[in-house]
């Protein structure tokens, strides 16, 4: 994400992910901060080079940034519920349901979520998880967004329906699916997708390798 010309980098998986083989070079990519939701390999694979290469600073939970840290990257803490002011914007940790182990098999504490406010946008980051109740706190008390990231492609966190009804319950009517194609459980139908979200006046963006869009 480019906001307000920060480069901020979520849950980098490029050199193993069969999807970005070939399509995308690591040293094209140049984050001033990497924002993790928690430990498994398909988010933190690439998160140690590119920070030491860049300088980035490593952004997630206590027990993930703490791996990271061992491994000389800058780092810096949230936990659930906390709410932090970078220059680019607030980030706030929100909960997620899901698991989070390291790719060495230590603990990488909680899943999590962001909420990211700037100065024109707020998006909403669900991370990895199933359809969750605690997402209706989001436009009750920390105010509607622009765009929320949601996963998508079922088997390992919720599926599109289920995408469908976390759309509603945060109040969100732009969504851009994560979580598919990239392993045989989790390749979906785009058409069959995209026509389910289009029926309930969701937009739906299914990115690309290597597309821009904007909020
Ligand atoms: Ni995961």
């Amino acid at each position: 994400m480019d906001i307000n010309g920060h480069q901020v980098l979520l849950d980098p998986f490029i050199s193993d992910n069969p999807l970005a083989k070939g399509k995308i070079q690591l040293e094209d990519i140049k984050p001033d901060y990497i924002l993790l939701t928690h430990g498994h390999g398909d988010h933190v694979g690439d998160v140690e080079g590119l920070a030491l290469a860049n300088g980035a600073l490593v952004i997630g939970n206590f027990e993930v940034t703490n791996w990271f840290a061992d491994k000389s990257c800058r780092v810096m803490a949230l936990n659930i519920g906390g709410k932090h002011k970078f220059i680019f914007g607030e980030v706030r940790m929100l909960s997620a349901v899901h698991s989070s182990t390291m790719p060495d098999g230590s603990d990488g504490g909680m899943p999590n979520g962001y909420l990211i406010k700037t100065t024109t946008s707020t998006v909403y980051i669900a991370g990895d998880t199933g359809l969750s109740m605690e997402m209706t706190l989001i436009p009750k008390y920390y105010g509607r967004p622009n765009m929320s990231i949601l996963p998508i492609g079922d088997t390992f966190t919720m599926g599109y329906e289920d995408a469908i009804i976390a759309a509603g319950l945060v109040e969100c009517n732009k969504v851009v699916g994560c979580h598919f194609d990239t392993f045989p459980p989790i390749v979906i139908d785009h058409d069959v997708v995209k026509k389910a979200f289009e029926d309930k006046g969701i937009e739906l963006i299914l990115p690309s390798i290597n597309q821009i869009f904007s909020i």
